[in-house]
C-alpha cells in the first residue's frame, strides 16, 4: 500500500507557480471569492484559499454576503466582478442557501474568470475535450495526483460514487477523454444504484464523492485497486480543540491494506483541490492578457 501524499505534490504544484507568478511584471493575478452566508467549513475552505493565494503572489478579495440575499442581488454581486477588469477569477463559493439555484449562479460568472469550472461552458468544453476550458478543482487535482503517481487508467475500470456537478460528473468526464490520464471504462454509481458492492469490487480505481463518512468499507474494495477519498466530513470531537475532526467517505483502516494506492483524509484530494484552483487562477490571468 502506497500513501498517496496530497499536501506534498500540492505544495510542488504550489511552489512551480510561486515562480510563474514571480515572474510577472505588473499587476498580479487576483481572484475574488464570495462567499455567501458564515457554514463553518465554507468558511474555513475560503480562508484556506485566501491564505494559499498570498503565499503564491496571487491577489484575492473576499466578499461575504449575508445569508437572506435574494438570488437576484446576488447575481447583480457576480456581474460587477465579471465587469471589473482588475478581476481574473470568481468563485462562488458552495453550497449556496436553498433559495438560490447554484446552477443559475453558475451559469452568470463570466466563462473566461470561471476558476471553478462550473459553468455551462466550461463544462460543455470538457466534454469536447477542448483543453482550453477551466477544469473544475477537485476533479483537476485527482487527475493530478493520477497522472504524477503514474497509476495507469487506460482500458482500467474507475467507479466514481456521486453524481455531483462540483466532483462525480466531471471527475468522471476526465478519466473518459482520450489519451493518459483517460481512456478508462467509467462506471457512475449513486444513491439510486442496486447492488453498489457488485460495481465497486470490480473497481481498479475507486473515486469516494458521496459525503458519507467510511461508507466505502473493506469488503467493498478489491485487491490492488487505487481508491481516491474525496469525503470531507466534518465529526464532532470534544477532544480536538476544534471540536471536530475530517473523516473520509472511505474507511481507511479497513480499505487501506487492500488498496495499491490510496489518498488519506486530511491531505490528500483537498490540498490538491486549492493548489489546482492557484493553477487556474494564473491560468485565467494568462488568457486575460
Ligand atoms: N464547495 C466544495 N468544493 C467546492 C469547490 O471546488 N468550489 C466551490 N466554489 N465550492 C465548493
Amino acid at each position: 500500500m502506497e500513501l498517496i501524499n496530497g499536501n506534498e505534490i500540492a505544495q510542488h504544484i504550489i511552489e512551480e507557480l510561486k515562480v510563474k507568478v514571480s515572474n510577472i511584471h505588473g499587476p498580479k493575478p487576483c481572484v475574488v471569492f464570495i462567499r455567501v452566508g458564515e457554514d463553518p467549513a465554507s468558511v474555513s475552505y475560503v480562508r484556506k484559499k485566501e491564505k494559499t493565494a498570498a503565499s503564491i503572489g496571487i491577489k484575492s478579495r473576499l466578499k461575504i454576503l449575508p445569508e437572506n440575499i435574494t438570488q437576484d442581488q446576488l447575481l447583480n454581486e457576480v456581474e460587477k466582478e465579471n465587469q471589473d477588469p482588475s478581476v481574473h477569477g470568481i468563485l462562488v463559493q458552495a453550497p449556496l442557501p436553498s433559495h438560490i439555484e447554484e446552477r443559475i449562479i453558475f451559469n452568470n460568472v463570466s466563462p473566461q474568470k470561471d476558476v471553478d469550472g462550473f459553468n455551462a461552458l466550461n463544462l460543455g468544453k470538457l466534454c469536447q475535450e477542448q483543453n482550453d476550458a477551466f477544469i473544475s478543482c477537485t476533479p483537476a487535482g485527482i487527475i493530478e495526483l493520477i497522472e504524477r503517481k503514474k497509476i495507469p487508467t487506460e482500458g482500467k475500470h474507475v467507479v466514481i460514487l456521486g453524481r455531483s456537478l462540483i466532483v462525480g460528473k466531471p471527475t468522471g468526464m476526465l478519466f473518459l477523454q482520450k489519451g493518459f490520464p483517460g481512456n478508462a471504462t467509467v462506471t457512475f454509481c449513486h444513491s439510486r444504484t442496486v447492488d453498489l458492492q457488485s460495481y465497486t469490487q470490480r473497481a481498479d480505481i475507486l473515486v469516494a464523492a458521496i459525503g458519507r463518512p467510511q461508507f466505502v468499507t473493506g469488503d467493498m474494495v478489491k485487491q490492488g485497486a487505487t481508491v481516491i477519498d474525496v469525503g470531507i466530513n466534518r465529526i464532532e470531537d470534544p477532544s480536538r480543540k476544534s471540536g471536530f475532526r475530517l473523516i473520509g467517505d472511505v474507511h481507511f483502516e479497513q480499505v487501506a491494506p487492500k488498496a495499491q494506492f490510496i489518498t488519506p483524509v486530511p491531505g490528500g484530494v483537498g490540498p490538491m483541490t486549492v493548489a489546482m484552483l492557484m493553477s487556474n487562477t494564473l491560468q485565467a490571468f494568462q488568457k486575460s492578457q
